[in-house]
């Protein structure tokens, strides 16, 4: 495994680009949760310490391969800034042939933010020819991004093919605690999968079937177990396009013995920043959304909280940014941390919007782990090698 720590890797002087996820959530511009920054700080103060030049490259958001103005990277910069006590320069302009004249004249021991990799299309789709640019930004490349790992993007995975690749230190921490995990687990094995990136997670529900006791769907992704199972939701946030997929969860989770539970009731509401009302989920009016789940469904996923030995958690149940809609999240963070801190269950949480809850109700010791993925974390338990994750080791 090629990782910063070696010793004999001399990096004085030389360019060092660095991917990290630092996909942090925003409202209005600010900046609500900082997990994401603060993991990455170690590995930048170890590369500052070799007297590298520090490029560091992430993506915030789907922008879609165009520059979306709420979607840049410049304030988190400020705020790995004032966190590092240290100047980030932010490169604004999109990559191109002059980036590199920029890059060659910071000073060792200097530290590059790049703007949002994801407003070039060719990110996402992972072009040669963009990987082969990328590379040509630096003499080394590091990836301390497990939680985009997943993503067999440029800054991810075809940048490895062109330049010498090395592990980062988060990125190190995060697999050897969920190796450890996946070979101490033990069952009943309890997932509560929840919050708003409903089209990737859906289709990694089908695969951990096999793996799982009970599968508890909460959040966005509950809403669209419902809806196709008939149930009329108003103008919740759903996935419209996977009737054919929950078909075939349903049939596995029969085949291989694994429950699925959805919400029996819910907390909804006429517009985000509304009240809320408890509701049955057959009692849905056309112009409200779930934005929660009731107490009835929190009762039985207590119950099967209580009957698990091993927990994992991705996802909130509900829009917890409004305290109207946080019961469900706060309740569900309580009973798994209550458990834990008995020595009752093992208990991991994983994910963006996951740690964000857990910072907000201050619970964050309360777990055997935390990760800072959500995607990754889950494709990790499916037992895929993630593309990232391969293309490092692949490098020589
Ligand atoms: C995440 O928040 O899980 C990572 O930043 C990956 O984001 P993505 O799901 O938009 O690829």
């Amino acid at each position: 495994m090629k990782n910063i720590l070696n010793k004999n890797l001399d990096l004085k002087g030389k360019k060092v680009l660095l991917r990290v996820d630092i996909n942090v959530p925003m409202k209005n511009g600010a900046i609500t949760e900082t997990s994401r920054i603060e993991k990455i700080i170690p590995t930048i103060k170890l590369l500052l310490e070799k007297k590298a030049k520090i490029i560091i490259m992430s993506h915030i958001g789907r922008p879609k391969g165009k520059v979306v103005e709420g979607m840049s990277l410049k304030p988190i910069s400020e705020k790995l800034s004032i966190l590092l006590n240290k100047e980030i320069l932010f490169n604004k302009k999109l990559i191109d042939e002059n980036t590199i004249s920029e890059i060659n004249k910071i000073p060792n021991g200097s530290v590059m933010m790049l703007e949002n990799i994801r407003f070039h299309k060719e990110e996402e789709t992972n072009d040669k020819e963009f990987s082969k640019k990328i590379s040509s930004l630096g003499d080394i490349y590091v990836n301390d991004a497990f939680s985009c790992s997943h993503r067999s993007h440029a800054s991810v995975e075809g940048i490895t093919k062109h330049i010498p690749s090395y592990y980062g230190l988060q990125i190190t921490e995060e697999i050897n605690a969920l190796k450890k995990i996946t070979l101490e687990i033990e069952k009943p094995i309890s997932l509560i999968i929840g919050g708003s990136k409903i089209s990737t997670k859906i289709k990694i529900i089908n695969n951990l079937i096999k793996k799982f006791n009970n599968i508890i769907i909460v959040g966005g992704m509950a809403n669209t177990m419902l809806k196709h199972s008939g149930i009329r939701i108003g103008k919740s946030m759903c996935e419209h396009e996977c009737g054919p997929l929950i078909k075939e969860i349903i049939e596995n989770s029969k085949k291989y013995n694994c429950e699925i539970i959805t919400p029996k009731d819910v907390i909804v509401s006429k517009s985000l920043d509304g009240e809320g009302k408890e509701k049955n989920i057959n009692e849905i009016n056309e112009d409200e959304m779930i934005l929660d789940i009731g107490s009835k469904t929190i009762s039985s996923i207590e119950e099967k909280i209580n009957n698990s030995k091993t927990v994992l958690w991705n996802g909130p149940a509900g829009y917890f940014e409004n305290p109207n809609f946080q019961n469900g999240t706060k309740k569900i963070l309580e009973i798994i941390s209550q458990k834990t801190m008995n020595d009752k269950i093992f208990s991991v949480a994983g994910g963006g919007e996951t740690v964000a809850a857990i910072n907000k109700f201050k619970k964050f010791d309360s777990f055997t782990f935390v990760s800072t993925a959500g995607g990754a974390f889950l494709e990790y338990l499916e037992g895929k090698t993630l593309p990232g994750i391969k293309a490092l080791n692949q490098n020589v």
